[in-house]
């Protein structure tokens, strides 16, 4: 058994069947649900927010991998802890005070992650490595689904799992962005153990095949 999570984003869901489809991911063992909340601001586009992701929490026991693409998410992060949130990731590039928006959600009781854009260097986050639980790896620019993975974050993800072996510490590493059957090996090759996939989950309706056929190699 492969020890790589998969989370599927939702926002390629269908809306309308929200709650079945959330079903369908717990009858595959799926255990995440990505949850991509857009401000229209950090990112071009919004998404949903709080009532949405209370309204689903009944509909599956699965981990809420809720990722934050909103401008200070500090002034949130009790609101998304209860709206059913288990694991809050946090851009790099949307909080001014990045080490006391960390110790927040870890106040709450949460797990925490911090997501870095494509363009903003491992280097960043080098000095909070050791109090996050995650970094997410962008491997597109964030703000909608369906987009071309960036062939430039594949070294990324090398260089950030060579930081986290050099300092002994045990951080998960998600990459989010154009994943599907023909890039997902290299990248858990680069380093990811935490996978993000939109489209290839929820492309045409079929989840049940399109889960197995990624589960079924890696
Ligand atoms: C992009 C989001 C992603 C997106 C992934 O801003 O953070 O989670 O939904 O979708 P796919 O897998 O279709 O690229
Ligand atoms: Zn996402």
């Amino acid at each position: 058994m492969s020890d790589i999570i998969l989370s599927p984003s939702i926002l390629a869901s269908d809306f309308s069947k929200l709650g079945e489809q959330l079903k369908i991911l717990e009858q595959c063992n799926v255990p995440y649900v990505h949850i991509d909340v857009m401000d229209g601001s950090f990112v071009p586009s919004i998404s949903f927010g709080m009532p949405v992701i209370k309204a689903i929490r009944k509909s599956t026991k699965a981990v809420f991998d809720v990722h934050l693409m909103i401008d200070e998410p500090s002034r949130y992060i009790k609101d998304f802890k209860d709206a059913g949130a288990d694991l809050i990731t946090v851009h790099v590039e949307a909080c001014k005070h990045l080490n006391r928006t960390i110790e927040q959600v870890k106040e709450q009781g949460l797990k925490v992650g911090v997501a870095l854009n494509p363009a903003t260097p491992i280097e960043s986050i080098k000095h909070v490595l050791d109090m996050v639980d995650m970094v997410l790896i962008m491997t597109v620019n964030p703000g909608f689904g369906g987009q071309k993975y960036i062939e430039s974050c594949t070294e990324k993800i090398v260089e950030l799992k060579s930081m986290i072996d050099s300092k002994g510490l045990d951080v998960d590493i998600q990459v989010d962005g154009g994943i599907n059957i023909n890039n997902i090996n290299k990248v858990i090759d680069a380093g990811a153990n935490v996978i993000v996939a939109g489209t290839a989950v929820f492309d045409k309706g079929n989840i049940k095949e399109n889960v197995n056929d990624i589960m079924s190699i890696i």
